[in-house]
């Protein structure tokens, strides 16, 4: 059995690239996917006119969701707003919850809030969200995937700075330890990247698979094309991550890389050579 996960990010309404909302949802009209996952950053500036874009945008998606903050949904101009009413409009739009729960007999999925008034870039984890997770995942059926869903991320692409990491990460998979995860998604940086927490967290002794979204319909994209991610999870034991990136030429997302992770006795372990070559050449 398997399930399928579309994993979007860092939407930004207020600076969208006018051609891609469209172009996402026919995408995800093709990929039907089991849950859509927003790793944060619906907004641009937090305006109530933006939640309502990214709003109606998520109404048109008519599969299960879950979604969580990122640091641009908190106001940042009006101290007021900031401070006392930090994710209010967030919640008022996307979702009154900010640590949402999607479970099914296949998997169980955490979101976690790591946006922060008191920073405006930086998130964090705070130990009452890593003991509560703890407590939920080690709750979860054995063979039931695992997966935890953040703005702020666990590991960082080549070239970023470790301090670009979720405050408090170290302490966190120290105290999951017994009871694991076994995907961390997240957004932020806008680019997307997949690997493991083996080589920087590997006193541990567990691992996870961390996958990172790229702005999916933003002009922010730091250089990289916008795109989002297609994770596919069999049996808990093979998650393959597809990247959908935007072709300007074709006028639609289309797969660009895939990414496959076994499970085996040391961990899961990347299984493949084909990063970054085309997959498929179909325009969506
Ligand atoms: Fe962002
Ligand atoms: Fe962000």
């Amino acid at each position: 059995m398997s399930r399928v996960v579309l994993h979007l990010s860092d939407l930004h309404f207020g600076r969208i690239a006018p051609a891609l909302p469209e172009a996402l949802l026919k995408a995800a009209q093709q990929i039907a996917p089991d849950l859509v996952v927003v790793s944060g950053d619906l907004t641009q500036r937090a305006k109530i006119v933006e939640f309502q874009q990214a709003h109606a945008f998520l109404e048109q998606l008519p599969y299960p969701r879950l979604v969580v903050p990122g640091n641009h949904d908190v106001p940042l101009h009006n101290l007021y707003a900031r401070f006392v009413h930090r994710l209010s409009r967030f919640q008022t739009y996307i979702s009154a919850d900010l640590e949402p729960v999607y479970e099914d007999p296949e998997m169980a999925v955490f979101g976690v809030n790591t946006a922060r008034s008191s920073t405006w870039k930086g998130g964090r984890i705070n130990s009452r969200q890593i003991e509560g997770l703890r407590t939920r995942l080690c709750a979860t059926s054995p063979g039931v995937a695992r997966i935890v869903v953040t703005h702020h991320p666990f590991e960082v692409p080549p070239g970023f700075h470790h301090r670009e990491l979720v405050g408090s990460a170290r302490a966190a998979l120290e105290r999951w330890t017994d009871c694991g995860a076994d995907l961390l998604l997240c957004g932020h940086l806008h680019v997307g990247e997949s690997t493991t927490t083996l080589q920087r967290y590997s006193h541990v002794g567990w691992q996870a698979i961390v996958v990172a979204a790229g702005t999916a319909t933003s002009t922010r994209g730091r250089g990289a094309a916008n795109s989002f991610n297609v994770i596919r999870v069999e049996d808990r034991q093979i998650v393959d991550v597809s990247k959908w990136t935007w072709d300007e030429t074709a006028g639609g997302f289309q797969e660009s890389s895939e990414a496959r992770f076994v499970r085996t006795e040391a961990g899961w372990v990347r299984r493949d050579d084909s990063s970054g070559e085309p997959v498929r050449t179909a325009p969506v």
